[in-house]
């Protein structure tokens, strides 16, 4: 419409996508880093984008954080199809309210739509870990997982991430020495793109979004410019990234 050509927003998406190599941009204007209602509009923006793609039956696979909590805030029955939400991985060390979960929980209630829950402790074992994922109801909610057709997730920046996740000091050395940037999934990654380091837990994997249909990466705020750069350096073209005006203007200048 007309008030996004004004603000130059189209043009904006242009610019990014082309400078990213992602499949498709939606940026919202404002910086989230400023208002927190823009956080909102990135919530909106991935509700009318999920509007578009979804169709018969979804598996929706979602991670934490405030932004997808903050996209479950935006949905309504009004999206209502064959639809369940899933955790795309197991505990990654956040607190419950940005556990995805929770996330999951809220947007089934919101979309009156189902949900599994997938609850691994965070730090266990590798045998405990193989006798975790033969139980049957993990099992159940792991081969969910597996076939997923959607990915919704956040990015966030690495170090505040680590931060966040009261990561220890051990870990955080290491992404200092490694120079992480992003993070998303429990996976970082630094400035070129590569894996530097990857919180360990059941679920979906990193290479596992290569054979998804649908990849919408939710983040904004100036502050998530590098992040969003670097994680966007592998190629994405099944990705839809819903940014902000913040981040995509400092994500042009870099
Ligand atoms: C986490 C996700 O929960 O949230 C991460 O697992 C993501 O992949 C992060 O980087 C982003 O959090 P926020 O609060 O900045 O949206």
């Amino acid at each position: 419409n007309t008030m996004r050509e004004l603000k130059g927003l189209n043009s904006l998406e242009i610019q990014v996508k082309k400078s990213l190599g992602v499949g498709k941009v939606i940026i919202v204007s404002g910086n989230s880093d400023d208002s927190p209602w823009v956080k909102s509009e990135l919530g909106r923006a991935c509700a009318i984008c999920m509007k578009g793609i979804l169709a018969g039956e979804n598996i929706i696979a979602v991670t934490g954080g405030t932004t997808m909590a903050a996209v479950a805030e935006m949905l309504t029955p009004e999206l209502s199809k064959e639809m369940v939400f899933v955790p795309a991985r197991g505990g990654i060390g956040e607190d419950v309210q940005n556990q995805a979960n929770t996330i999951c929980a809220k947007m089934a209630e919101r979309t009156q739509a189902k949900h599994r829950v997938l609850y691994v402790p965070d730090q266990v074992s590798s045998e405990m870990y193989q006798t975790i994922v033969k139980e049957p109801l993990i099992h159940d909610v792991l081969t969910l997982i597996k076939s997923a057709n959607i990915v919704l997730h956040g990015i966030g920046d690495a170090i505040t991430m680590a931060e966040r996740r009261k990561t220890s000091p051990e870990d955080l050395a290491k992404l200092i020495e490694r120079k992480a940037v992003s993070e998303a999934f429990g996976y970082y990654f630094n400035e070129a793109g590569e894996i530097v380091h990857k919180v360990h837990t059941i679920g979906m994997q990193l290479d596992d979004l290569a054979n998804v249909e649908h990849v919408i990466a939710v983040a904004g705020g100036a502050s998530k410019a590098k992040a969003i750069r670097s994680y966007m350096k592998q190629v994405r073209p099944n990705t839809i990234l819903i940014t902000d005006e913040g981040a995509a203007k400092e994500l042009l200048n870099m």
